[in-house]
């Protein structure tokens, strides 16, 4: 079934290859980008409407025009330590646009929105893999940033009855494997595209973090395929239509009021606060048409795995929490963050 998505950041890496896959997969797409950091020649020319998020007067009017039956929000700024330095940006781009978003969806009567959060909500996390459930604390404004719009969603679900699927992951890496889309972060922060510069340009690059408990002393990341991570974004909005509620993520929300200072999605959203065995027991729930999210049950208290029905084409895709993240790797402040395991 064709479905209309409106995708916010189409125009960047991940947005691209996400609005790639949709249109592949005959989705009806409309792409908003203020091209501030993404590019035009990402994006086929009819589906992209440039526009700044903070418009919510023109989104709402897009939204009446074109009808989307739901929004994948990648439209942010990115970079860990920029945001150290110009936090002031960070916030009003990524929480002031995303508020302003959330608005136009409520005056247009759009009711489903996917958003493109972050590891980083959980700052430097005590023990690897990142579970669940382990205390949501940023230690910068780009995650803060993220954690804020966690808050406002659950809210507009509360107020608006406004769904939404939060993914929180880091290191997407990998492009189209028709090269037709890649990577072209302006500055570029993360490894792999250092690296193959590096290559290239015989130029070395250093790679911060020398005391991690590996061999070489270098931390192990983890990295999930851009190209996957498109996929989990439209299986989070196959889910959204079908019926789930952002409460699929939210197992507390009988017991926890909304407010709970360290519970930003309003009683659990993707993340919940405390230790694994203080989590209930993962639920399945039936299979939904289009994709369905469920709780990977051989290491309760992971991040959601999300999992293609039998008759899909395709295998599994799994979000997966790891060891550290890269997005860290040029200036100081951001080699300091490594060591920190963060980044986005
Ligand atoms: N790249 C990663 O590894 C990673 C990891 C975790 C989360 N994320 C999140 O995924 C999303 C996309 O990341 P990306 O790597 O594709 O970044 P990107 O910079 O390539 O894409 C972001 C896009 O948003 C657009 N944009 C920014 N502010 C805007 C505004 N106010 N109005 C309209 N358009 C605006 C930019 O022009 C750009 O095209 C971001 O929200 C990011 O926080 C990325």
């Amino acid at each position: 079934m064709s479905l209309k998505i409106l995708v916010t950041g189409g125009a960047g890496y991940i947005g691209a290859h996400t609005v790639r896959l949709l249109l592949e997969q005959g989705h009806d797409v409309t792409v908003v980008d203020n091209l501030s950091k993404g590019y035009r020649h990402n994006v086929p020319a009819a589906r992209l409407h440039v526009l700044d998020l903070a418009d919510t007067a023109a989104l709402a009017q897009l939204m009446r025009e074109k009808r989307p039956q739901a929004v994948i929000h990648f439209a942010a700024f990115i970079a860990v330590g920029e945001s150290m330095r110009e936090p002031e940006r960070y916030f009003a781009n990524n929480v002031g646009g995303s508020l302003s978003l959330l608005t136009a969806m409520v005056e247009a009567g759009v009711k489903h929105i996917v958003f493109s959060s972050t590891a980083a909500v959980y700052g430097n996390p005590h023990a690897n893999p990142i579970l669940e459930t382990f205390p949501i604390q940023p230690v910068s404004p780009y995650g803060e940033s993220k954690v804020m719009v966690e808050t406002l969603l659950g809210w507009f679900d509360r107020i608006h009855h406004l769904t939404s699927v939060s993914l929180r992951y880091f290191n997407a890496s990998g492009a189209d494997p028709a090269s037709r889309l890649g990577e072209e972060h302006e500055p570029e922060t993360h490894l792999l595209p250092l690296l193959l510069r590096a290559v290239i340009t015989g130029s070395p690059i250093t790679i911060f973090g020398g005391d991690y408990d590996t061999p070489d002393g270098t931390c192990i990341r983890d990295y999930i395929h851009v190209d996957d991570l498109a996929q989990a974004h439209i299986l989070a909005v196959e889910y959204l239509l079908a019926g789930g509620a952002t409460d699929q993520f939210k197992r507390r929300r009988r017991n926890r009021p909304h407010g709970n200072g360290n519970d930003p999605g309003g009683g659990g959203g993707n993340r919940q606060e405390g230790s694994a065995r203080d989590r209930p027991a993962p639920r399945r729930r039936p299979a939904k048409p289009g994709g369905s999210l469920r709780q990977a049950p051989d290491q309760p208290g992971l991040a959601p795995a999300i999992h293609r029905p039998a008759n899909h084409r395709g295998t599994r895709v799994g979000v997966r929490e790891g060891a550290c993240e890269d997005g860290a790797i040029e200036a100081p402040e951001q080699a300091a963050m490594a060591r920190e395991n963060q980044g986005h």
